[in-house]
């Protein structure tokens, strides 16, 4: 996506929409499939990857610092692993494009690793924060040396002597928690990460299954997860799930389009990833799992999904690690309903691929939409949206792809500045949409 220009895209009012859709594989699986088949011990073989920029920049990252990745003619992805303190300098910068969740877990990955590596990233992630990892592998012996206020491009320094920490999560997240666990599987002894608030378990559930010394315990305090390091890991057979992220503008197109009814098969159900679909089904969504069944070691099930009248709730601060990045669908799907939602804890919001609470409430009020808003609250109240505005997407893949949504159903056409970005992990979107009967195209 780096240099390539602008695409805008309109969505108009659209009729009923109808089909059965697969959703590509899951990012936060994709991601970690990749890195921890770059350093297990065998071929790692991934199916249903997301192949997705952020996802193909992680392949290529790997690849760089040693590890073997190539796709088979029939889409599965073979890693060959090179141990677990097997990665080396690569010879060139590490370009993460679009991707937070691709740094700051590669960087946890290389931390405890004697080598030298430069990355870089597109003009949305040369803004975020990269502190919040650094600071925890500075401790476990890293050096970084970074643009102002920590950002990239960011050069890595890995810990000849890594020393194990335990360190204890300032903010909710999972890239956090990831990246220091990642780090402790090439330390000495016993590292551990103390989460207050539970997010997204994949790490640790695909450690185990890697075959790592991984155990966790629940206390008062929050979650304890420890990992003893240098223990080599097993390579594995990965199945990728529907990504719930993506399979969330579907599901809000289909709620709020007059007489739709579509099927989105194969979505991964981990109970850390579904508080979207929690929070639509107490607003009044028809939305029923069917087909819950085990893939790849997650629940998956199939969301049947019908046109539904939505009534505004308010959204506990509490469930926000588990749809942290279906904010914007939610709002879409709020400036619909009736009455106001209120959604609280959105302070991880203002540093995501662009400041999404911003983001979201300057779309919402393009397209006549009244919102109110403090540091870490959205207000939406509902009814029926004017439309007729253009969103600026910040090279925000989830703003441009919500707004698209919000199209279908508001009265007149909603524009977003761009969506070449939406490739960073929806790469059929548009296509996918369309089938279904949803109205998006360029703008002329
Ligand atoms: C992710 C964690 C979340 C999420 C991101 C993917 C992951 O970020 O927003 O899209 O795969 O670990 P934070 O951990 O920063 O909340």
């Amino acid at each position: 996506m780096h240099g390539s220009s602008p695409a805008p895209l309109r969505s108009r009012k659209a009729q009923a929409l109808k089909g059965l859709i697969r959703v590509p594989g899951d990012k936060s699986i994709s991601h970690r499939s990749l890195m921890l088949g770059a350093i297990a011990v065998g071929e790692t073989r991934a199916q249903g990857l997301l192949e997705g920029e952020d996802v193909v920049n992680t392949a290529k990252a790997m690849q760089a610092l040693g590890a073997k990745v190539s796709r088979d003619k029939d889409g599965i992805w073979r890693i060959q692993g090179v141990g677990v303190s097997g990665l080396t300098s690569p010879k060139g910068d590490l370009d993460f494009g679009n991707s937070g969740t691709g740094v700051r877990l590669a960087l946890g990955l290389m931390a405890a690793t004697p080598l030298t590596a430069r990355c870089i990233g597109d003009a949305s992630l040369s803004k975020r924060p990269m502190g919040r990892v650094t600071v925890p592998l500075s401790q476990i012996g890293a050096r970084f040396e970074t643009e102002e206020g920590g950002r990239l491009p960011l050069t890595l320094h890995g810990a000849r002597d890594a020393v194990p920490i335990t360190y204890r999560l300032p903010v909710a997240s999972a890239q956090v928690k990831s990246a220091v666990l990642l780090a402790g599987l090439n330390t000495p002894g016993r590292t551990t990460v103390i989460e207050p608030q539970a997010t997204r378990n994949h790490t640790e559930r695909m450690l185990k299954a890697f075959g790592a010394e991984i155990a966790v315990e629940q206390k008062d305090d929050g979650r304890h997860i420890h990992v003893m390091g240098q223990r080599e890991l097993k390579a594995q057979a990965i199945d990728v799930p529907g990504d719930p992220s993506s399979a969330a503008f579907p599901l809000v197109a289909a709620l709020i389009t007059e007489g739709s009814d579509i099927t989105i098969a194969n979505v991964m159900l981990n109970e850390t990833r579904t508080g979207l679909i929690t929070t639509l089904i107490e607003m009044g969504g028809d939305i029923e799992i069917e087909n819950r069944r085990l893939a790849g070691g997650e629940e998956v099930g199939d969301l049947h999904v019908r046109a539904s009248r939505l009534k505004g709730i308010s959204v506990p601060k509490a469930r926000a690690p588990s749809m942290i990045d279906e904010y914007p669908a939610l709002a879409v799907a709020a400036s619909f309903a009736d009455g106001i939602t209120h959604m609280e804890g959105l302070d991880e919001l203002r540093v995501k691929e662009s400041d999404r609470l911003a983001a979201v409430e300057a779309g919402l009020q393009a397209n006549g939409v009244t919102t109110r808003s403090g540091p870490d609250w959205l207000a939406v109240e509902g009814g029926s949206p004017n439309g007729g505005g253009t969103v600026p997407t910040h090279l925000d893949h989830r703003i441009a792809m919500a707004f698209l949504v919000m199209g279908l159903a508001a009265r007149d056409a909603v524009s977003v500045d761009d969506s070449a970005m939406i490739a960073t992990s929806f790469p059929n979107f548009i296509a996918l949409m369309n089938g279904m009967g949803c109205r998006i195209e360029p703008v002329a």
